[in-house]
């Protein structure tokens, strides 16, 4: 399935993980309604609930990030926007073409996922528990360099 968790995506603060393991449940649980009948009515509650579990999440996140005067905020939101993008191709999708979502869109919400907790929220996290340490942050370009170049930010 599209989100299912993986214990490694862990960025190493409960909170953060909890969110994205909720969110994970229900995207598996869209793909797997998906996957069994496409025409399912139940669908549409299970979109909601994704865009509320989302929602939820990313105000979490951005006030942190906000009480936390963290420097690459922008760049976080930025990707953070995308995902609003996507969400709402598919609710609009379902919506106006005959109550369908489709399987290109939840597969980019899934990569989207592993791709944004993997660098942006580990990110985040790092500095979220340097700054318990008081340790320097690193810059986000810096991060990411020290993380290969697998990076492929949807930014
Ligand atoms: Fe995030
Ligand atoms: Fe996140």
């Amino acid at each position: 399935m599209s989100g299912t968790w993986d214990e490694t995506w862990s960025v190493g603060v409960p909170e953060l993980d909890a969110d994205h393991r909720r969110i994970c449940v229900v995207l598996d649980t869209l793909s797997a309604k998906y996957l069994a009948n496409a025409d399912d009515i139940s669908i549409v509650d299970t979109l909601a609930e994704l865009t509320e579990v989302i929602g939820e999440h990313f105000s979490h996140e951005e006030q942190v990030m906000y009480r936390m005067g963290f420097s690459d905020a922008d760049q976080h939101f930025k990707n953070h926007f995308e995902a609003l993008r996507v969400l709402s191709l598919m609710l609009f999708n379902y919506e106006k073409n005959n109550h369908a979502i489709t399987k290109d869109a939840l597969e980019l919400m899934g990569i989207w996922m592993q791709e944004h907790i993997k660098y942006f929220d580990a990110h985040l996290a790092r500095a979220m528990t340097s700054s318990f340490h008081g340790h320097r942050h690193i810059p986000f370009e810096e991060f990411r360099a020290s993380n290969g170049d697998q990076f492929r930010a949807l930014a």
